[in-house]
């Protein structure tokens, strides 16, 4: 597939060329053994159900692809794997097509491939209530993310310099919209201030993406050609700590875990932490550009490595692996002190 120099591409090009760069704070995290899980494999349930969404597993292919050709045929891929394996499935933002009707089609792929299957569309908190109606119709989602990532815009050096109206226009989508609303970090991950303001807000799903997989600091520093911002990559909140400060606040909003998760002991690890679903997104670019049949075997490898996981901690579904013994250690478990949190 040839790819000409566009910035959706190069995103997707540079998140793969950095692809397993970071350490993860995972690492931090580990099951408490027990010698007897008093339950068989065959009844730990992976279904869950996240925004008044039927979810068959807990996780799901997370917002990258789309607004050029080459993108287009990468979101092709993305969702048979998504159809092929059940799994729900975010386009990147679709801003690209509202400025730009000509890639329409590299969005509208993710539908038609997927056209029972539960499919996400996403725009940045620049947008407002308008803009959300018309890409929710034109993907016929079932659910709309919107994406905040100051860092990401203040390191482009195209980016934006605004954001005094981000908190207003997702009130207004999450007021007006008839699906449901999710609103995700990139990959900086949340605090507990953040949370509280989008509860406040009446945002009922928020997807805290920390760092730990892609870093949008690095890619589009690499993307510059000077004046490097490189203190900006080690900006921001893990997955790991972003989730332990949800879990001190988060009383309505429902949490989604992504940033540096690859596979099933991963997503345990963030559902135990209190993450209701968890999203995947380099890693599903990256077996998506490899082989997307063996992607799709891989999918379902992980639904019985999940299911033996659960098994281990005697968590017969996803709110039984959320109360499951775990021990924080390095960096988290010093971030954890520090913020006072049990
Ligand atoms: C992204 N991500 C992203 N997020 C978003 O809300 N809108 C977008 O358009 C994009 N675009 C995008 C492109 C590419 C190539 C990648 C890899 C990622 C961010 C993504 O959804 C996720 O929050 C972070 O990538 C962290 O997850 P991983 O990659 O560490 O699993």
């Amino acid at each position: 597939m040839s790819k000409p120099i566009n910035r959706k591409n190069e995103h997707v090009s540079l998140s793969e060329k950095f692809y397993h760069d970071a350490a993860s704070s995972f690492d931090d995290v580990q099951f408490v053994h027990d010698s007897f899980p008093q339950m068989d494999v065959k009844e730990a349930n992976l279904a869950v159900q996240v925004a008044g969404l039927d979810f068959s597993v807990p996780f799901f292919i997370n917002a990258m692809s789309g607004g050029s050709p080459w993108t287009g045929k990468v979101n092709e891929k993305l969702s048979i794997i998504a159809r092929e394996t059940s799994l729900a499935i975010a386009t990147g933002s679709v801003s690209a097509a509202i400025k730009d009707p000509s890639v329409k089609d590299s969005f509208e792929i993710v539908r038609k491939t997927n056209p029972d299957g539960l499919v996400f569309a996403n725009l940045g908190a620049g947008h407002g209530l308008e803009n959300a109606k018309r890409v929710v119709d034109l993907l016929e989602a079932d659910a709309f993310q919107i994406h905040v990532n100051s860092p990401q815009e203040l390191v482009m050096p195209e980016g934006d310099r605004e954001f005094s109206n981000w908190l207003e226009n997702i009130q207004e989508i999450v007021e007006g919209l008839s699906v449901p609303v999710i609103v995700k970090e990139v990959g900086f991950g949340m605090s507990r201030k953040t949370i509280l303001l989008l509860e406040s807000l009446g945002v009922k799903t928020v997807d805290i993406s920390g760092s730990g997989g892609t870093n949008f600091a690095q890619i589009e520093n690499f993307r510059r050609k000077n004046h490097k911002m490189d203190d900006f990559e080690g900006w921001g909140q893990s997955t790991v700590v972003s989730l332990l400060e949800a879990q001190e606040v988060s009383e309505k909003a429902e949490i989604i875990a992504s940033g540096g998760i690859r596979r099933p002991m991963e997503i345990a690890k963030a559902l135990s932490l209190g993450a209701s679903l968890t999203g995947l997104s380099s890693q599903f670019m990256h077996m998506a550009l490899d082989d997307v049949d063996q992607a799709i075997e891989t999918v379902h490898a992980w639904k019985e490595e999940l299911r033996r996981i659960m098994t281990l901690v005697g968590a017969r579904n996803v709110n039984e692996l959320q109360e499951a013994d775990l021990i924080i250690s390095g960096d988290s478990a010093h971030w954890c002190f520090a913020r006072d949190i049990d």
